[in-house]
C-alpha cells in the first residue's frame, strides 16, 4: 500500500516536472487559452527573463508611457537579441518581455509580445503573477500596437 502511494506520487511529480517545462515551441501558435498562459509565465520563470538581455540601447528601469507602469525594464529572450544583432526580422519565438514597475520601483507587471509562425504577435500580461490579459491576438493590446504596424506593431525601434 505504502509503496503505491510512492509510485503514485513518483509519477505525479514527474508529470509536473514534464509540464512544467512548457517548450517554447509548444506556445508559439497553440491555441489562445489560459493554460498557454500559464506556460509562457513558466517558460519566463524557468528561463529567468531577469537575466535577459535589454533590447539593444535600453536601460533599466527606464521611465514608462501610460498603460504601461511608471518604469520598465525591455528584456529580450536570445532568439529576438540574435535577430536583432544581424539585423534581422524577429522570427517565430522571439520574445519581449517589458518588466513594468510602479512610481517606487516597485515590481508591478509583465506585458508580453511572442512571435508566431504566422509573423504576428500573441499578447499576453501578468499582474504580480496573476495572469492578467490571456494570450491574443486580435485583444485589446493590439488596439494601440496595431498603429505601429510598419514596425512590426512595435513602439522601439531599432535604430535606438
Ligand atoms: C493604450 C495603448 C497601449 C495598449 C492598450 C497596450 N500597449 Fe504596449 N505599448 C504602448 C506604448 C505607447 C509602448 C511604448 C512606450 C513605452 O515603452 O512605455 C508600448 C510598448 C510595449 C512593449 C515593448 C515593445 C514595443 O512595442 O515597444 C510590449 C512588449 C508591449 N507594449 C506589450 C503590450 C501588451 C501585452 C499589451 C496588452 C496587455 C499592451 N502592450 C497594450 C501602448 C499600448
Amino acid at each position: 500500500m505504502y509503496r503505491k502511494t510512492k509510485t503514485a506520487i513518483l509519477i505525479a511529480l514527474a508529470a509536473m516536472a514534464v509540464a512544467g517545462c512548457a517548450p517554447l515551441q509548444d506556445l508559439i501558435d497553440g491555441p489562445s487559452a489560459k493554460a498557454e498562459g500559464l506556460a509562457l509565465h513558466q517558460h519566463l520563470l524557468e528561463k529567468q527573463y531577469q537575466s535577459w538581455e535589454l533590447w539593444p540601447g535600453t536601460r533599466e528601469l527606464a521611465p514608462s508611457e501610460f498603460p504601461h507602469g511608471n518604469f520598465q525594464s525591455t528584456r529580450i529572450n536570445p532568439r529576438a537579441a540574435r535577430a536583432l544583432k544581424y539585423g534581422k526580422e524577429l522570427p517565430a519565438g522571439a520574445l519581449i518581455v517589458k518588466v513594468e514597475f510602479d512610481g517606487r520601483q516597485r515590481f508591478e507587471a509583465l506585458s508580453v509580445m511572442l512571435k508566431q509562425k504566422d509573423g504576428q504577435w500573441l499578447f499576453a500580461r501578468y499582474e504580480g503573477d496573476r495572469l492578467a490579459e490571456y494570450p491574443d491576438k486580435e485583444g485589446p493590446c493590439l488596439s494601440c500596437h496595431r498603429g505601429q504596424k510598419s514596425n512590426d506593431y512595435l513602439y522601439l525601434s531599432r535604430a535606438r
